[in-house]
């Protein structure tokens, strides 16, 4: 690793809490090298240097290092599973669902598992945590307003029900809104909540060292109840799953045994 971008990492670490370290260092350097360019600056300690004093460079470098695409249902058929096969299940244990949607980005999955959940129990039995590192991504997730390319998965009748259209944009229902609670959390550094039914986190791992994987698997693991379920992204199939007390319970989905 280059010294300018160890440097840069150990200032940002300092600054901000994130370990860019524990984050795939290629993918991350491109990223990261292109921004500053695009700036006008010419190496990483430089760009660190202006991000302290000019807040809108920290929120450009928060913006490019954080990858927030999203979309309502993403990958379908796996939401599919979840509403005949993983509720159905974890509603004969408990009837309120301790749910948690970890690197929720805009809001797309929380509030698509609040739609899927509600299709089998009243909203007002549904409570779930979302958290993102990216507080920009947070505070759009609470306005819930969302073009027409991230409800192309959205069965007709669920975007009837739950969303409000104002031309070609979509706002999410105020009563569907009510049932998230949306808070700020680096998954790298700060602890979890436990006694989780269902932990979703899809398509943010694929960004993080294998180091910093298997920290969070184990860590999700302690934070789900015995009997509770994994929902990781249809890129992200678990190694050595038995190693952190998972076993398949269907594809993407991993239930807690141990
Ligand atoms: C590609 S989005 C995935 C969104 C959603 N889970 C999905 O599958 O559609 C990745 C999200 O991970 C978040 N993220 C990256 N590093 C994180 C960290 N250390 N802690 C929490 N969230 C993080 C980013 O801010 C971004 O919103």
């Amino acid at each position: 690793m280059s010294q300018d971008y160890q440097d840069f990492i150990m200032k940002v670490k300092k600054k901000t809490g994130i370990d860019l370290a524990l984050y795939k260092e290629a993918q991350m350097k491109r990223r990261l090298t292109s921004l500053y360019e695009k700036h006008g600056f010419s190496t990483f300690v430089e760009f660190f240097q202006a991000m302290t004093t000019d807040n809108s460079l920290y929120y450009a470098f928060l913006d490019r290092m954080t990858i927030n695409v999203s979309e309502f249902y993403r990958n379908k058929s796996r939401w599919d599973i979840l509403q005949a096969k993983v509720f159905p299940y974890l509603l004969e244990n408990s009837k309120r669902l301790k749910i948690w949607s970890a690197a929720c980005s805009t809001g797309e999955e929380p509030y698509s598992l609040a739609m899927v959940l509600n299709q089998l129990v009243p909203l007002n039995e549904i409570s779930i945590l979302a958290t993102d590192i990216d507080e920009n991504a947070i505070a759009r997730a609470k306005i819930g307003i969302y073009q027409e390319r991230a409800l192309n998965e959205v069965p007709e009748q669920i975007k009837e029900k739950y969303f409000i259209q104002e031309q070609n944009h979509y706002k999410v229902d105020e009563k569907l809104k009510k049932v998230v609670t949306f808070k700020k959390q680096n998954l790298l550094a700060e602890r979890f909540d436990q006694h989780f039914d269902l932990i979703v986190c899809r398509n943010v791992l694929i960004y993080f060292t294998e180091e910093a994987k298997m920290m969070l698997y184990k860590k999700f693991s302690e934070a789900l109840k015995i009997g509770g379920i994994l929902f990781v992204g249809s890129t992200e199939q678990i190694f050595d799953a038995e190693q952190y007390g998972f076993e398949s319970f269907d594809t993407f989905f991993y239930k807690k045994y141990k």
